[in-house]
């Protein structure tokens, strides 16, 4: 837990940016896998995390901008449940340890939150992700289920992305420490990835890595030898010599920020020619973009300048031709990066992504892109120093695209389909890091984790 004056601050800024009403922060509670007993691992609500800190399943966070005062409500745990749960902190002591006077039990919000809606007061909400908030919030508010969501706060979710988008050095900090975890999968992962191998065995290592950290996953683990699916989740090929191992991991801080890393690995320890050619234009894409980034530049131009150097590169392999900055702009490079460059990074992995993609990523002067590849780009606005974003760029071979672009004759002019035949099993290479934005230009956050051809396949062989 950070400083009560930490959370005591944030809400402090909240309530001057709001001006009026009151500011509902329902926190999450268990939730069922296949019995009540039996719940998926608790994960805190994000914003709640970042203003009220109490990192425990069922309270409510409140602030009442008209009256200046926060307030904690829960149920305290009673006899029952300290037996089966070892001893319990008070309401009243959580709520002091995050600079909260004001406490109440749950029966005491609904009737404060019943008032407020008679008396016509305004009560804002973040858009719930969650069925169980939903039902929360209608019943409190005597609304129907349905409209939960179009009711929820527009003002609110701005004023929390303003918020929440730039990171202080304690936030900074603490995504360090999950990179430190993030350095020590990818020196387990790199040792283990060898022909014979199963996948599996190398994302139960990686999952035990983080558990000797006492972390979790902040997402759910991307380890596959068929990189070129973006999100592949199955663990269970046989690594082969001449494969490609793609790992897109990623680990929680003690305050629960994320990390968020890919390496691609050669399985056998040696990159073939090609497959070491295709892999530096990724990497040269990836540290173009990653010069790119300061102050007052748009995400936009930086993936832009990320597709122009896979576009360039798969020119000199023989797989595209004509002009890149044609190509480009009509989106053909976007068969081999179809998706975008990176997203921001802090409490959530995707940070923020349930407020709207669109509220995190674009601003008043910058709209989605229809185009296909653009159109996945999740963050595209101007950078401001305190931003944490990813630089995720990746050439990937998916047979099922390349047959429909081919059928349909897509962007022939540039790209030579004969050229593609033989890269139909190549698979796919993604390099991630997490970079901040500062005040003249960019720091890759972490301890470094190696990248270059050089760095891998040595590192492969200790
Ligand atoms: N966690 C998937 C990604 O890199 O965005
Ligand atoms: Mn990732
Ligand atoms: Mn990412």
């Amino acid at each position: 837990m950070f400083d009560e004056n930490v959370y005591r601050e944030r809400r402090q800024v909240l309530r001057r940016q709001m001006g009026s009403g009151l500011l509902l922060f329902p926190g999450n509670g268990e939730s069922p896998m296949n019995y009540p007993a039996n719940p998926y691992p608790f994960r805190q609500d994000s914003s709640f995390l970042y203003y009220f800190g109490v990192d425990k399943p069922g309270f409510v966070g409140l602030i009442d901008v008209d009256e200046d005062r926060d307030y904690l409500y829960g149920d305290d745990f009673d006899i029952d449940d300290i037996i089966w749960m070892g001893p319990q902190p008070s309401v009243r002591e959580l709520a002091e340890g995050v600079g909260i006077q004001s406490t109440g039990d749950n029966s005491q919000l609904a009737e404060r939150l019943f008032a407020a809606v008679k008396a016509g007061r305004r009560v804002h909400f973040l858009p719930p992700y969650r069925m169980e908030e939903q039902v929360r919030i209608a019943e409190w508010l005597g609304l129907s289920i349905a409209a939960v969501t179009r009711h929820a706060s527009e003002s609110l979710v701005r004023a929390v992305v303003a918020q929440r988008s730039i990171k202080s050095e304690a936030e900074i900090r603490e995504i360090e420490k999950a990179l430190d975890i993030s350095s020590s999968i990818y020196q387990t992962v790199m040792t283990m990835t060898k022909p014979g191998v199963n996948e599996g065995e190398v994302t139960g290592a990686l999952l035990g890595v983080v558990g000797r950290a006492n972390s979790y996953v902040s997402f759910p683990t991307i380890l596959s030898v068929h990189g070129e699916t973006l999100h592949n989740h199955f663990h269970g090929n046989e690594m082969r010599e001449g494969d490609l191992l793609v790992v897109d991991s990623g680990a929680e801080s003690p305050e629960h920020y994320a990390s968020d890393i890919t390496r691609t690995f050669p399985v056998g320890g040696g990159f073939t020619p090609i497959q070491r050619r295709v892999y530096e234009i990724v990497l040269r894409a990836q540290e173009t973009a990653i010069q790119a980034m300061r102050p007052g530049v748009r995400f936009l131009e930086v993936h832009l300048a990320a597709a122009r150097e896979i576009a360039a590169g798969l020119k000199d392999v023989g797989l595209m031709k004509g002009d890149v900055d044609e190509a480009v702009q009509a989106g053909a490079h976007a068969l081999f990066f179809p998706h975008g460059l990176g997203h921001m990074l802090g409490l959530d992995v995707h940070d923020m992504e349930n407020l709207g993609e669109n509220l995190v990523g674009y601003d008043e002067t910058i709209s989605r892109s229809r185009q296909f590849g653009l159109s996945a780009l999740r963050m595209a606005r101007e950078l401001y120093p305190g931003f944490v974003v990813t630089v995720e760029p990746g050439i990937y071979f998916i047979p099922a695209l390349i047959d429909q672009w081919r059928r349909e004759g897509m962007h022939s002019d540039f790209i030579d389909y004969q050229a593609l035949e033989t890269f139909r099993d190549f698979g796919g290479i993604r390099i991630e890091d997490d970079v901040l934005v500062t005040a003249d230009g960019y720091r890759v956050l972490g301890p470094g984790i190696p990248k270059s051809v050089k760095d891998i396949e040595a590192g492969m062989k200790e």
